[in-house]
């Protein structure tokens, strides 16, 4: 038994495991073709940004801000936050570099980590990945509904098959404050019946209260007006609007009226997607709880807020590790893994110099090889190429180097032949071929 260090990840983060990996490049790998295919170009912000960055943006009163970000005064006296959250530096980022005086719209995608100070639980973590896009500078409904399809399309593509997409509609600005009163003293009312932090919820942001996951405040919710019979004429007919094209495109979605999402800055439509199955960590007792895969909306304020022009906005985020744990959960994942087709053996020092040369030959011509350039003794050597299952071996001796030549093996019948070194490459490719 290994044992243990005194010393592990820190609480809530992960290490990504080299077993792992293939799950995480295969993510990388669809969004980036999906991302090219939908016109969309790739931007890469800092890990940590001004602090009021996220107050202004994510909102002072919601959990993130409130209770989940890491900050920091920096020697200079700066105060900055690790990002909890892509959208703020993106907007931040399209301001400052002029991207709002160019043709609109501009469609940004980008991934990496990001930090919440969040209770460690399945599918939640302090730091995780997203991969996240957002489209400067159109108001139509019909680029909502495209970015959900892109979403959809993207897990799909990544073979999840029963998808769910959850929608709702904020309203805006001119609808919302009748919306929030009306609200609050529904919810007033019922105050008594409340968990703790919804009461504060109450008077800082009530919407939030829609969200709570405590038994008792969902009793309450279930009775609670809804936003979507508070819409003004606009916000109707940018919902109404997106439904039609979300049909017209044969989305699975459904309607859920209290759906209101933890970020201040959304207004119109918001949505998640999850996926029928769910993944229970280890050391998690109670029932696995269902968890978002992707989360978004329209946030068509943000940029004005920021201290810059009006600019409609919309955009999404995909929890990576989410994603792949229930790829890990369906065993989507070895196929993806790179499989060698040859093995290079090599006995003694000479052959061995001669085998980093090689082998950078075959992957050149694309040719993924093994080697064990550790091992000396050819049946260590045969014993791995079988276990990795290679159709060839390439053996290199020192009789061979100095006579210039190579051995090809064929696993499968046990049939060596010698060839010229130099043309090793091509006579491997026609026997792969053949
Ligand atoms: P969000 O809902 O906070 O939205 O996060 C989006 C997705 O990130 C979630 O659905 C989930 O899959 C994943 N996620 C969030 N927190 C964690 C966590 N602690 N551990 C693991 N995965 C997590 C946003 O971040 C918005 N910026 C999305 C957006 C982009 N809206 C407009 N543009």
């Amino acid at each position: 038994m290994t044992k243990k260090l005194k010393f592990q990840t820190p609480r809530g983060m992960h290490d990504i495991l080299p077993e792992d990996q293939p799950a995480y490049l295969k993510i990388a790998k669809t969004a980036e073709e999906m991302m090219g295919f939908y016109g969309f170009q790739r931007i890469d912000t800092p890990l940590v940004e001004d602090a009021e960055l996220y107050e202004k943006a994510t909102g002072a009163s919601t959990d993130i801000v409130e209770k989940q970000m890491y900050t920091f005064k920096t020697k200079g006296g700066d105060m900055l936050a690790l990002r909890p959250e892509f959208t703020p530096g993106i907007a931040r980022a399209y301001f400052e570099h002029g991207m709002v005086d160019r043709p609109q719209p501009i469609k940004l995608w980008t991934s990496g980590p990001l930090f919440r100070h969040e209770s460690p639980q399945a599918g939640r973590y302090r730091q995780f990945h997203q991969l996240d896009l957002e489209v400067f500078g159109e108001e139509s409904a019909a680029i909502d509904a495209q970015l959900i399809q892109i979403a959809h399309a993207l897990l799909s593509d990544l073979k999840f098959s029963h998808l769910i997409i959850e929608v709702n509609s904020i309203g805006d600005s001119q609808c919302r404050p009748y919306y929030k009163k009306t609200l609050v003293n529904y919810l007033r009312a019922r105050q008594q019946s409340l968990c703790a932090d919804c009461k504060r919820r109450l008077r800082a942001n009530p919407l939030r209260v829609l969200d709570c996951k405590e038994e008792k405040c969902q009793r309450v919710r279930s009775q609670a007006p809804q936003m979507v019979d508070h819409l003004c004429e606009e916000c109707k007919n940018h919902f109404k609007q997106l439904l039609e094209f979300l049909d017209e495109a044969d989305l699975p979605y459904h309607l859920d009226p209290y759906l209101v999402r933890g970020l201040d800055y959304y207004t119109k439509t918001v949505f998640e997607i999850f996926s029928d199955k769910t993944v229970k960590a280890p050391e998690a007792e109670d029932a696995p709880s269902r968890t978002a895969l992707v989360g978004g909306g329209r946030y068509d304020n943000l940029l004005k807020q920021l201290g810059g022009k009006e600019v409609p906005a919309v955009g999404w985020a995909a929890g990576i590790e989410r994603i792949v744990e229930l790829m890990k959960a369906g065993g989507v994942i070895s196929e993806h893994q790179v499989q060698p087709k040859v093995f290079l053996a090599q006995l003694g020092d000479l052959p061995k110099k001669k085998s980093i040369k090689l082998a950078e030959e075959f992957r050149k011509a694309k040719i993924p090889i093994a080697d064990s350039l550790g091992r000396d003794s050819l049946r260590a050597q045969l014993a791995r190429a079988d276990k990795l299952g290679v159709p060839l071996t390439l053996i290199l001796g020192q009789r061979e180097v100095l006579d210039n030549t190579i051995v090809i093996r064929k696993m499968d019948t046990g049939e060596q032949e010698t060839v010229a070194l130099g043309r090793a490459v091509e006579e491997v490719k026609q026997r792969l071929k053949g």
